[in-house]
């Protein structure tokens, strides 16, 4: 007996993947369909990999044609996730970048914040997603606090029109859930504010898309390693030795074969201190060397040193991020920072 693709496909149309509501073929989730001589090979795409609905689905699949062409023919079903074919809500989101860190405090959002505003002081458009959901500080550091991003409509969901300020898109938890109410919520609970805040949100074309991340290991962490395609992540740190070692924990979880996100970098931030008073001193409070000693480790470049002054402070808890300046010697090593990424993806 010969298959045909014609046949294989009205097959298919049995298949229904429950969440959405539809058949597999009209779904879209269907591709290569490949007919040797007793075998059916085909690819479904799925949102993620980690889902139940991959298996029930592929299961469903091999029973309907066994059915359909006889319990002899054998199927192969290969799935794969939205992010490898470049479709789904992100797929005019260009690269997205990760700030993390090991440890709390160092700077994460302050970097990503200021990263955000120099990559778009060289042309490039650009958003910042605030996944720090049990401590938002993204609407702070752009004096957006009180912002109520709007609501379109897509595929009959309602997807978020991130707000803007100095030319940045941005969204973040921080607009929709008191930090307090955030505290008790679950892990599952935080996952899908997190997707929510990915992909039922309108962020159109960017260059870039800068995630400001929790601190540590946490699921949020894993969510975005396996189920995002994510440029690359740059790892911020402070020259102190015990910050360094949290940094490299947390640099070993992106590491994980599976995971497969390269490392761009490590930012180290309040590098030395600058007194307000005396900008030709430096002083190197936390000591110096750490950082080298792990990028030589990890075998990967120091992409800035930013270095520890008042005004950066005082910028984030404005709502005015301290690059927005021109001249002086921070924005000029968020600058660097900038296009050293820029460069490099
Ligand atoms: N280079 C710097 N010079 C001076 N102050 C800085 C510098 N970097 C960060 N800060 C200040 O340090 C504090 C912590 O920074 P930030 O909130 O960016 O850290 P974080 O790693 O995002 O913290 P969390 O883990 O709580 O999210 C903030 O008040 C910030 O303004
Ligand atoms: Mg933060």
């Amino acid at each position: 007996m010969s298959i045909t693709k014609e046949q294989v496909t009205n097959a298919l149309k049995q298949v229904i993947f429950f969440a959405k509501a539809n058949n597999i073929v009209d779904l879209g989730m269907v591709y290569g369909i490949e007919i040797l001589n007793n075998e059916i090979k085909l690819e479904v795409v799925f949102e993620k990999l980690d889902d139940p609905a991959v298996g029930i689905v592929s299961n469903s699949i091999e029973k309907t044609l066994k059915t359909e062409f006889g319990d002899e023919l054998s199927v192969t079903i290969k799935p794969i996730a939205e992010k490898e074919l470049g479709r789904g809500p992100l797929a005019g989101v260009k690269n997205i970048i990760a700030v993390i860190s090991g440890k709390g405090g160092v700077g994460k959002s302050t970097v990503a914040a200021n990263l955000a505003v120099s990559l778009a002081k060289i042309g490039h458009s650009v958003g910042i997603l605030d996944a720090d959901i049990m401590g938002p500080s993204v609407p702070i550091m752009f004096g957006v606090e009180d912002g109520q991003p709007g609501v379109m409509e897509r595929e009959g969901k309602p997807i978020m029109i991130p707000i803007e300020n100095h030319g940045i898109k941005i969204l973040s938890l921080g607009f929709f859930v008191k930090s307090d109410q955030a505290l008790m919520w679950r892990g599952s609970m935080i996952n899908n504010a997190f997707n929510q805040l990915m992909k039922d949100a309108e962020w159109g074309n960017l260059d870039f898309l800068v995630i400001d991340m929790p601190p540590g290991t946490g699921d949020i962490q894993l969510t975005l390693a396996q189920n995002y395609n994510i440029k690359g992540t740059v790892l911020v740190t402070t020259p102190q030795k015990v910050a360094v070692a949290d940094v490299r924990r947390a640099a070993m979880m992106y590491r994980q074969d599976k995971l497969e996100i390269p490392l761009l970098g490590i930012v180290e931030n309040m590098s030395y201190f600058v007194p307000d008073d005396m900008p030709e001193k430096k002083y190197f409070i936390f000591g110096k060397g750490s950082s080298d000693e792990l990028s030589t480790e990890l075998n990967i470049p120091i992409l800035g040193r930013i270095p520890m002054v008042e005004k950066v402070r005082e910028g984030g808890d404005n709502g005015k991020p301290i690059s927005l300046d021109q001249d002086n010697p921070v924005s000029k090593a968020f600058m660097e920072l900038a296009k050293n990424i820029s460069d490099r993806v």
